[in-house]
């Protein structure tokens, strides 16, 4: 009898000490059982999905998170039951969560599983991440406004300064005559380089500030990318495919734009490529921008933290609801393809 009450007053410590572990974590724990019903739902849970502990605990899984997640979760339970295979378990994953409000938010969760025989659970990790996510699009938005502050300012401040003295030295050419030949001569060079120095500053304002992306929309844009990239680099570089106007939301023609502009600078500064090609193809079910070198292809081992263009990438297709692979090309070089599905209904879609 003295023993058995230890053994209870061992079990309620432990079970009190493991309970406070579970409400000071960070992170939001749920614990279901085979059939979904939520078992455990700790303080950090309570927070993030708004729910009360006793409100949570019993109904089924799915009322934290929203479609299309929901059902691919509840799936991957059943065939991970069946197969032992597992597509959560163990893997931490973003998926979109749902608070008691109604609200969506994006969230890391992981699933392990605890328990044996009839008794076997599985116990879920969340983090919600929606801040950092505000944080990450407010960085890319705040580059996006500088580049084109920059681009307009030398577009509309110092290619005009620059073609005004390019037209004062021609004309002060013209007045030095047949009578100074030697200075008429500097003059004409210092005017043939003006105009090229114009030339490099509206190429460059272009590529910050591409205006042709706002007048003439993405095709217009693209084939004006790989035009550019001719003249400033000397590479062959062409656009095919599409050479209509799509009428795609503002966000998502510059999104797919930088990402066609990265790609491309990627393989005029990385692949040593002779040729990049730059492809715009729509189909009723996706629309598709490949960007192609045949280069030396991406190194085996990437090194961590080098450089930012091919996360932004990524990034930037995520904010589109588009995807992003990066993978060799059959013969050689890289192959950027990025992928947005239902592209028509886009426009009634909200847009971040
Ligand atoms: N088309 C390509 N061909 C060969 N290597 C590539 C190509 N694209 C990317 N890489 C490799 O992948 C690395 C990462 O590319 P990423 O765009 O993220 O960074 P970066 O171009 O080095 O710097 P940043 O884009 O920040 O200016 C590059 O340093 C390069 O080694
Ligand atoms: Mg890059």
């Amino acid at each position: 009898m003295g023993a058995d009450k230890k053994t209870a007053e061992h079990y309620s410590e432990s079970e009190a000490r493991l309970r406070a572990v579970l409400d000071t974590a960070v992170e939001g724990i749920v614990i279901i059982d085979i059939a979904g019903r939520v078992q455990l739902f700790n303080k950090a849970a309570e927070r993030i999905f708004g729910y009360g502990a006793q409100e949570a605990i019993g109904q089924n899984v799915s009322l934290l998170m929203s479609s299309p997640d929901r059902d691919t979760h509840d799936r991957s339970v059943a065939d991970y039951l069946k197969t032992g295979k597992a597509r959560i378990i163990g893997i931490g994953r973003e998926v979109r969560g749902l608070r008691k409000d109604g609200r969506t938010f994006p969230m890391i969760l992981a699933v392990s599983e605890i328990g044996v025989g009839d008794n076997r659970q599985f116990v879920g990790m969340v983090r919600d991440i929606s801040e950092r996510k505000r944080l990450e699009e407010a960085l890319v938005m705040a580059s996006e406004n500088e580049r084109m502050i920059i681009g307009q300012e030398l577009h509309d401040t110092l290619s005009q300064q620059l073609t005004a003295i390019a037209l004062m030295t021609r004309a002060l050419e013209k007045r030095l005559g047949n009578s100074e030949p030697v200075a008429r001569d500097a003059a004409s060079n210092v005017a043939e380089m003006v105009r090229d120095a114009v030339n490099v500053a509206k190429r460059l304002a272009h590529g910050l500030f591409p205006t042709e992306l706002e007048r003439n929309g993405l095709a217009a844009a693209l084939e004006e990318l790989a035009d550019n990239q001719a003249s400033l680099f000397g590479k062959v570089c062409r656009y095919s495919g599409l050479r209509d106007r799509l009428g795609l939301p503002r966000p998502v023609d510059r999104n797919l734009y930088r990402i066609a502009q990265e790609a491309v600078s990627n393989a005029v500064k990385h692949s040593g490529a002779k040729h990049i090609d730059i492809v715009l193809e729509v189909s009723p079910a996706e629309l598709k921008l490949i960007v192609q070198d045949d280069g030396c292809g991406l190194p085996q081992h990437q090194q961590p933290g080098k450089g930012m263009g091919l996360a932004i990438m990524k990034y930037r297709a995520g904010m589109i609801n588009a995807s992003l692979t990066i993978s060799p090309g059959l013969r050689s070089g890289t192959v950027v393809t990025c992928r947005l599905p239902e592209w028509q209904k886009i426009g009634e879609r909200k847009m971040s």
